[in-house]
C-alpha cells in the first residue's frame, strides 16, 4: 500500500497537472442537458480497502454517472440470472463507440457486451422483467453501497435524453425484431435513462464500487457478488469498459475501467483501490479527457496497474 501522506500529495500534483488540460475537451452535448455542464471542473477520490479516502479537487461535487451506471446495472443483474444473463448477451469488446447500431444487426440483435448502449439496454430489458420498480432498484443499490442515502436521479437530464434517445429507441427495437427483448421499449428506455441521470461524486462512486476490488465484499462482510463473478466483471471492465477506447485505456491505464459521458472514469485495483475521476470536457472517443490523463498519471507514478 502507498503511504497515506504520499498518496495524497500525489493527488494533489495531479489535480493541478490536470486542470492545465482544461478547454482540450468537448462537453457532451448529444443530451443537451449535459451541454450545460461547465467543462473547467476536476475532482479525484480513492478508497483502499480499509474505506479510508484520499481525495483532491472538485471530488465532492455531484454529476450525472451516465454510463458508469451500467457497471452497476449488470451487478444487479449478474445477482438475479446468474449465468442466465449471458443468453443473448456477449461478453466481447465491440471496437466501435458505445452508441453504434452496426454489429447488433449483423449479429442478430446480440449485442457484443453488457457496457455499449444496446448491451446496457438488454441488461434493463431484464431486469424489468424481475424488479417491481426497476427505476429506483438501482437508486436503491448505489445508496446502500456508497452509504449515502441523499443520491438523486436529475429528472431533467433523464427527460432531456428520452426527448433525444432515438438511437437508443431503435436499438431496443431492432432487439425485439430478434426477439432478443422482451419488454415495452418505452418503459425500458426510461429506467434507463433513469439509471444513467442519477447523480454521484467520486467519492460516493469509489465507496460504491469497493466490492469490486475486494472479491465482491462491501467493508462491512456482506457479499455483494462471489469472487469469481467479480473477477468476471472485472474482466469485462478491462476489456469492455471505454468502448473503442479500452486499448487505449489498457495500454495508458492499465486498469479496469468504467467511464460515462458526464465526465466520470471509475477504475478498479484489484486488491488495493478503487479510484474515480471526473472532469467534463471529452476527448474525441467520448472518455474524460483530464480523467485519462489522471489515471495515466497514477499509473506512471504509483503504478497502479494489473499488468
Ligand atoms: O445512452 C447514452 O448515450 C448515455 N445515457 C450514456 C452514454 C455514455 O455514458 C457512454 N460513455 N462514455
Amino acid at each position: 500500500m502507498v503511504p497515506m501522506a504520499e498518496l495524497q500529495s500525489v493527488l494533489e500534483s495531479i489535480t493541478n497537472e490536470a486542470r492545465e488540460l482544461f478547454g482540450q475537451g468537448q462537453v457532451a452535448n448529444y443530451i443537451p442537458a449535459l451541454e450545460k455542464i461547465c467543462g473547467k471542473q476536476f475532482g479525484v477520490a480513492i478508497c483502499d480497502l480499509k474505506g479510508n479516502i484520499y481525495q483532491a479537487g472538485d471530488a465532492n461535487t455531484n454529476f450525472s454517472i451516465q454510463s458508469i451506471s451500467k457497471l452497476f446495472t449488470l451487478i444487479q443483474a449478474v445477482q438475479i440470472y446468474g449465468e442466465k444473463l449471458w443468453e443473448g448477451l456477449g461478453r466481447e469488446p465491440s471496437g466501435t463507440r458505445f452508441n453504434s447500431l452496426v454489429q447488433l444487426e449483423s449479429e442478430q440483435g446480440v449485442p457484443r457486451n453488457p457496457f455499449i448502449n444496446a448491451g446496457a439496454l438488454l441488461v434493463c430489458d431484464r431486469l424489468e422483467s424481475r424488479c417491481s420498480a426497476p427505476n429506483f432498484q438501482l437508486l436503491n443499490l448505489l445508496k446502500s453501497l456508497s452509504g449515502n442515502q441523499q443520491l438523486t436521479v436529475n429528472q431533467i437530464v433523464a427527460r432531456s435524453e428520452l426527448e433525444h434517445g432515438s438511437r437508443n429507441a431503435a436499438m431496443a427495437y431492432l432487439m425485439k425484431a430478434f426477439n432478443n427483448f422482451h419488454n415495452p421499449v418505452e418503459k425500458v428506455l426510461e429506467s434507463y435513462t433513469h439509471h444513467c441521470a442519477i447523480e454521484m461524486n467520486c467519492i460516493d462512486l469509489v465507496r460504491a464500487a469497493l466490492p469490486l476490488a475486494n472479491q465482491g465484499q462491501c467493508q462491512n462482510g456482506d457479499l455483494v457478488l462471489t469472487s469469481k463473478q467479480t473477477k468476471r466483471i472485472n474482466a469485462i471492465l478491462a476489456t469492455c469498459g471505454l468502448y473503442d477506447e479500452a486499448g487505449e485505456f489498457a495500454f495508458k491505464v492499465g486498469l479496469p475501467g468504467k467511464s460515462g459521458v458526464g465526465g466520470g472514469i471509475l477504475a478498479i485495483y484489484p486488491g488495493h483501490y478503487t479510484i474515480c475521476v471526473w472532469s467534463p470536457e471529452l476527448n474525441q472517443a467520448g472518455n474524460s479527457l483530464a480523467g485519462m490523463f489522471a489515471l495515466e498519471k497514477l499509473n506512471e507514478l504509483l503504478h497502479f496497474s494489473i499488468y
